[in-house]
């Protein structure tokens, strides 16, 4: 396979979805691809972490759908879609380390699944989105877990990464000090079981998304293909 420009001359237009379960390498995948192309990068679990992590800081019960709601209908939730600089604040407050402590880990399925979460944040994704740099903004790639099926559907590459159970449970608990294994494992069965399952946009591999695996493949392959795809002119 040929070697990939770092910045390509011309700049990427358009939308790439990438979707899949926790510790999958997304966010990796996602923000390396995005600075290959020079493109903007969105980190929708973010988003809904950043509201759980408002939800428990109010003092609501994450299982209160409508007292979620009341929290959700004031909080401000922005973002940077900077790859290499990705933040997140609620209310002006950066949350980027508090977003990923244990806490709110246990509580965003439950948040994440309340439909106004669901119908306020897929707007604001949209937003942000545009129309996917074809005039301003600058093309983006998007990771979360109903991308390619509802978020974006008209996306000119869809991708479902996947990898095994055991290897998403390693990365994941490498990446918090003094994590057990173990417990990250069925933490990561009980959230996929909890993100497939839900009635409003379940976790959902589209129809036409490209699957890779990355437990066999490696970030840096998975990477490489996906420049390989979008140079190729594939679409899904
Ligand atoms: O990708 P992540 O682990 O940071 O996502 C956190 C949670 O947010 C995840 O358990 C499911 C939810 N989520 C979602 O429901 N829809 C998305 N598009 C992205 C994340």
């Amino acid at each position: 396979m040929s070697s990939h420009p770092a910045s390509p001359a011309v700049p990427f237009t358009g939308v790439v979805a990438v979707d899949g379960p926790s510790g999958s390498g997304k966010s990796t995948v996602s923000r390396r691809l995005a600075t290959a192309l020079g493109a903007r990068y969105l980190d929708t679990g973010a988003m809904y972490r950043a509201l759980t992590w408002a939800v428990l800081e109010a003092g609501v019960d994450p299982q209160d759908g409508k007292g979620v709601a009341a929290v959700l209908a004031t909080a401000v939730i922005d973002l940077t879609t900077d790859p290499l600089a990705p933040g997140v604040s609620v209310d002006g407050q950066a949350v980027d380390a508090e977003i990923r402590g244990p806490e709110v880990t246990a509580a965003v399925s439950a948040v994440s699944a309340v439909p106004a979460v669901r119908a306020a944040l897929v707007a604001q994704q949209r937003e942000i989105i545009g129309d996917g740099g074809n005039t301003g903004a600058g093309g983006i790639v998007v990771e979360g877990r109903d991308i390619g099926s509802v978020v974006a559907p008209d996306a000119v590459l869809k991708v479902f990464l996947t990898a095994s159970a055991e290897a998403r449970a390693e990365r994941r608990s490498a990446e918090v000090p003094g994590a057990d294994v173990a417990a990250t494992h069925a933490d990561l069965i009980r959230r996929d079981t909890l993100d497939s399952t839900r009635k409003a946009s379940p976790l959902l591999q589209a129809e036409d998304a490209v699957v890779l695996d990355s437990t066999a493949l490696g970030i840096d392959e998975v990477v490489s293909r996906l420049l390989g795809l979008l140079a190729a002119g594939v679409r899904p």
